[in-house]
């Protein structure tokens, strides 16, 4: 099947390396962008480059190879700034990742301005980012973790969410795109409502960073958290996005070179914004290698990225429903890039090692979301999630590799 796009797919396919290789002696089908994207040629090439022409530390130099290492970090979090539509650079802060940037929320803001029985509110979709570092202020402070269910669809109803707001909730923290399903969250609406009560909004966007056009200031949140590797960057680098009031007044989360302005051994006092929360030599290749990942997604239209991906996401649904015995996890009426499905009588690892002999990588998990599995009463699904370099081919041979696996084994 092929579908109109002003996408040129072949193109974009060709600039991914990786997927003209082989596995298993079949041509690769990548259908794990869910867990990270495969990286297009000038993502790889720029963390080539910066390492063979410029590399050097940044902000300490005054030679011209750290001012170019320099200027090469700090034009890429411009860049950054205008992707999300960020008011100002001073609010992006350069992390490990969504994982880390989370940690930081909530140990810098969460032990400074929480207090024992204020709520956190999540929600029963979230990944264990969204979970684990809210449990640890529990046992630290007392907060109350609040979760607001998920339906049979995996979709969170507002007026749940609503329903589960209260006086002493304090902070929110929701996956913008579920990574286990594919669900999207009205969080433009769920900030809306959660500003409402006084409570700070935090978007967790590891999944929908690449499949839909973020705008931090439409949504009205006031933390914007993600990951680069998910998006066609590199590994180990990600983006802390917060409004530069809560910024300035949260303490920093690490201490440690570039975050200082100056230090001795009765005070310390701090650098200025994003630098605060910036300690130690950064990942510069990393920062780098986002920037380029940026400027590859700028290339493209976001909305239609956005629009190709959900033809794709409808072309497999309606495929793989056909088979016999296979349940489709996840059915919300918004959802993208992600299909999680079970079969009757078989385990989804045994599925996916099978699909494996025919070049077709998909994961087979509880996608670091357990009490997603919980609720659908499933140790795991087989999860296919789609980045912009896949095609309705790569569908049908999932399918068919889906089909000779169940002939196989139910
Ligand atoms: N969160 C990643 C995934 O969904 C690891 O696979």
């Amino acid at each position: 099947m092929s579908v109109e796009t002003t996408l040129d797919i072949a193109a974009i396919r060709a600039r991914f390396p990786i997927l003209a290789q082989t596995e298993n002696g079949q041509p690769l089908v990548y259908l794990d962008s869910g867990a990270t994207t495969q990286k297009p040629d000038t993502v790889i090439e720029a963390v080539r480059d910066y390492y063979r022409h410029d590399n050097a530390n940044v902000h300490r130099g005054v030679y011209a190879l750290s001012e170019r290492a320099t200027e090469a970090y700090e034009g890429a979090r411009d860049q950054l700034r205008d992707f999300i539509h960020a008011p100002s650079r001073k609010e992006l802060v350069f992390v490990r990742g969504a994982t880390e940037a989370i940690n930081l929320v909530a140990q810098s803001y969460g032990r400074a301005f929480l207090q024992p029985g204020d709520e956190v509110l999540i929600t029963e979709l979230e990944h264990h980012s969204n979970i684990v570092p809210w449990q640890f202020l529990r046992e630290q402070i007392g907060i109350k973790l609040v979760v607001v269910p998920i339906n049979e669809r995996g979709e969170v109803p507002l007026a749940d969410f609503e329903a589960a707001l209260s006086d002493r909730t304090r902070l929110v923290a929701i996956s913008h795109m579920s990574n286990a399903l594919g669900t999207i969250n009205d969080v433009t609406a769920m900030a809306r409502l959660a500003k409402e009560k006084g409570a700070k909004v935090l978007v967790d966007g590891a999944q929908a960073i690449a499949h839909l056009p973020v705008d931090v200031q439409a949504i009205g949140c006031d933390f914007y958290v993600f990951s680069g590797h998910k998006m066609y960057g590199p590994t180990g680098i990600g983006v802390l996005w917060a409004r530069e009031a809560l910024l300035e007044q949260m303490p920093p989360y690490q201490g440690g070179g570039d975050m200082i302005h100056t230090v001795t051994f009765e005070k310390t006092e701090y650098n200025e914004l994003p630098y605060k929360f910036e300690a130690g030599t950064p990942n510069i290749a990393g920062v780098v290698g986002l920037g380029a990942a940026v400027r590859f997604m700028q290339s493209l239209d976001r909305a239609a990225i956005e629009a190709y991906e959900r033809e794709l996401l409808d072309y497999a649904t309606e495929q793989l429903q056909n088979l016999p015995g296979l349940v489709i996890i996840g059915q919300a009426r918004h959802k993208a890039a992600v299909i999680s499905f079970k079969i009757e009588g078989a385990h989804p690892h045994d599925l996916a090692t099978l699909m494996d002999q025919d070049g077709i990588a998909v994961r087979a998990s509880h996608h670091c979301a357990q009490p997603v599995m919980q609720k659908f009463q499933v140790p795991a699904t087989v999860r296919a999630s789609f980045g912009v370099y896949n095609t309705f081919d790569d569908v049908d041979r999932l399918v068919a590799s889906v089909q000779e696996a169940l002939d196989m084994l139910v």
